[in-house]
């Protein structure tokens, strides 16, 4: 009888696993990577990048593969449309990163790519935003389902990376907690999820987070985000401080609601609603005179996402109410 590697062959029987849906990825055909900021490290890599534009308003742990590769950065502002103000010269190997804030600014991108060739676009916000072609984009799974870690990777180029895969088995314990024991109960864990996974090194998604995106229904989380967005829109928007144009949307993160009440966060909190703040870094890299300093302090991310339907909209608007 023919010998056959036994490492290789499928097990039969034992006990069961846990039982997930299986259908498909979002993005099969883009590079499947841990974590978003790896993604961004990933394409400085290969991009070979000497410096990079990046906005005052995004997260501070962007600037980690920055610092690990000991590349140069330097800011810019961005104006009350949340465009970037470009007065600076992307060169030859210079890098230009621009997030796609809450999924809505997709044109601008649209933009930009025609523009600028070392255009960087950070999906991180903007999920269901596909990404263009030539542009490289980088995507940050647990934003938008749950999974502890995950990030898809979209670049032309030829050259690629060895990677090993990496393992999320010890980061799943908000997930877990937050079904058994309630989504308060998880937050110490998810805070220590975050910090775990600075300064990883680069690897693929790991199996189990790759099963869990495979079996999740994008077309219903879409759909509900886009139907709840725009319930909080109709009521908002003309109230809203940020303006922007809600004609094309595509699964956007939050409802980002910009005011000049101080007391909302707060109130909300006494609600068992939970807001996060975008980015607190941002508070310490700029200063009061500047719009991303008052965007973080006045810019409300309202959920939207796909556990809520409109009834949940309306609690979140009856809260607002007197505040506003
Ligand atoms: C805008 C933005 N880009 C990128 C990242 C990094 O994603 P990840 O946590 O998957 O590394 C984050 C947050 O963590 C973010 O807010």
């Amino acid at each position: 009888m023919k010998k056959i590697n036994l490492s290789r062959v499928k097990p039969i029987g034992g006990y069961l696993d846990l039982q997930l849906n299986k259908s498909a990825e979002f993005y099969p055909l883009l590079l499947k990577l841990n974590t978003g900021r790896n993604a961004f490290e990933y394409i400085l890599k290969v991009r070979g990048y000497k410096t990079v534009f990046i906005p005052y308003f995004t997260c501070e742990v962007l600037l980690e593969p920055l610092r690990k590769l000991g590349i140069s950065y330097q800011f810019y502002t961005i104006n009350e449309a949340m465009d970037p103000v470009i007065d600076f010269e992307p060169g030859d190997h210079v890098g230009f990163l621009y997030t796609n804030y809450f999924g809505l600014k997709g044109d601008t991108i649209k933009f930009l790519s025609k523009q600028y060739k070392n255009l960087i676009v950070d999906n991180s916000q903007a999920f269901f935003s596909e990404p263009l072609p030539g542009v490289d984009t980088f995507y940050s799974c647990r934003k938008f389902f749950g999974v502890p870690d995950g990030a898809y990777l979209h670049m032309d180029s030829q050259m690629r990376l060895k990677l090993e895969r990496d393992h999320s088995l010890g980061r799943f314990s908000h997930l877990i907690t937050s079904i058994d024991q309630g989504i308060e109960s998880g937050y110490a864990a998810y805070l220590e999820n975050n910090v775990s996974l600075s300064n990883n090194p680069i690897r693929g998604m790991s199996l189990l987070t790759n099963r869990i995106l495979s079996g999740v229904d994008y077309k219903t989380c879409r759909y509900r985000r886009n139907s709840n967005f725009m319930f909080l829109h109709e009521v908002l928007g003309d109230i809203n401080h940020y303006s922007f144009d809600a004609s094309s949307l595509n699964g956007p993160m939050v409802y980002p609601f910009v005011s000049s009440s101080k007391q909302i966060k707060q109130r909300l909190l006494e609600n068992r609603i939970y807001v996060a703040t975008y980015w607190p870094n941002v508070l310490d890299w700029t200063t009061k005179k500047m719009f991303e300093h008052y965007l973080t302090n006045h810019l409300t991310a309202l959920p939207i996402d796909h556990r809520y339907t409109h009834i949940d909209m309306r609690r979140i608007l009856n809260v607002l109410k007197p505040l506003l």
